[in-house]
C-alpha cells in the first residue's frame, strides 16, 4: 500500500525572471524523488492552454489566477502536491487563492528589479523599458510584495538549490511531507557499501 499523501499548493510569486519556474522545477524533482504525486502549473505554459484568451490587464490577470486557483484546488483536495508559478501581482487575489485552496504555502521569489533588468533572460524588460510591451510588471504595472509569505527566497543571493531546500524544509516543518531522512543520505552508496563490507568482515552483520 502506498503511503498516504497530503494535498497542498506551493504558490511561487514574484516578478518576471525572479526564479519562480526554476525553483518550482527543483522542488518538483525533490518531491518526485520522494515518491509523491506532483503537478506543476506555470504561467508561461498555462497561458498557452487554459488561459490563452487572456492578456495582462488587471482584469485578465485576475481571471488567469482565478482559473488556475480552481484547478489547484481540485488537485489539492485529491492529495496532489501542486506547484504554481505565476507573477500573481495582486495581494488580495493571492489571499483569495489561499482561502480557496486551503493548504497553501506562499513562496516569495524576491529579486531586485535592477538585477532582473540586468539579467533579462527573456529580453522582455528591454522591450518593456522601450515601451514596446505595455502593462509590464515592475515597469509599467504594479507588483504587490507579499506581507507574510511562508518562505522568502532571495534569488539574487541564494543558489537555486539553497532556495529549493528552504521550500522543502518548510513543507516538512508544516507537516505536508514526511521528513526526508531516507532521501538525504549521510553516506554515498559507495561509502555505504564499504561500511557494510567492513562490518561483515568484522562479523557484526
Ligand atoms: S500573471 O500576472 O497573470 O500572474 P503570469 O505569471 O501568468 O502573469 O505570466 C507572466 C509571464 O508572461 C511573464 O513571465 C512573461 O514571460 C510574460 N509576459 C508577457 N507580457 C507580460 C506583461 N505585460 N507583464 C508581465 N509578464 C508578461
Amino acid at each position: 500500500m502506498s503511503v498516504e499523501q497530503k494535498g497542498f499548493t506551493v504558490w511561487f510569486t514574484g516578478l518576471s525572471g525572479s526564479g519562480k519556474t526554476t525553483l518550482a522545477l527543483l522542488v518538483e524533482d525533490e518531491l518526485r524523488a520522494r515518491g509523491l504525486k506532483v503537478e506543476r502549473l506555470d504561467g508561461d505554459i498555462v497561458r498557452r492552454h487554459l488561459t490563452r484568451d487572456l492578456g495582462f490587464s488587471k482584469e485578465d490577470r485576475d481571471k488567469n489566477i482565478e482559473r488556475v486557483t480552481f484547478v489547484a484546488k481540485l488537485l489539492t483536495r485529491n492529495e496532489v502536491a501542486v506547484l504554481c508559478s505565476f507573477i500573481s501581482p495582486y495581494r488580495d487575489v493571492r489571499a483569495q487563492s489561499r482561502a480557496e485552496i486551503g493548504n497553501f504555502v506562499e513562496v516569495y521569489c524576491k529579486c531586485p528589479l535592477e538585477v532582473l533588468i540586468q539579467r533579462d533572460v527573456k529580453g522582455l524588460y528591454k522591450k518593456a523599458l522601450a515601451g514596446e510591451i505595455s502593462n509590464f510588471t515592475g515597469i509599467s504595472d504594479p507588483y504587490e510584495e507579499p506581507l507574510s509569505p511562508e518562505v522568502v527566497c532571495e534569488t539574487d543571493k541564494e543558489t537555486p538549490e539553497e532556495s529549493a531546500a528552504k521550500v522543502i524544509d518548510k513543507l516538512e516543518e508544516m507537516g505536508y511531507i514526511p521528513k526526508g531522512t531516507a532521501q538525504r543520505r549521510a553516506y554515498s552508496r559507495e561509502e555505504e557499501r564499504l561500511i557494510e563490507e567492513r562490518l561483515r568482515a568484522l562479523g557484526y552483520i
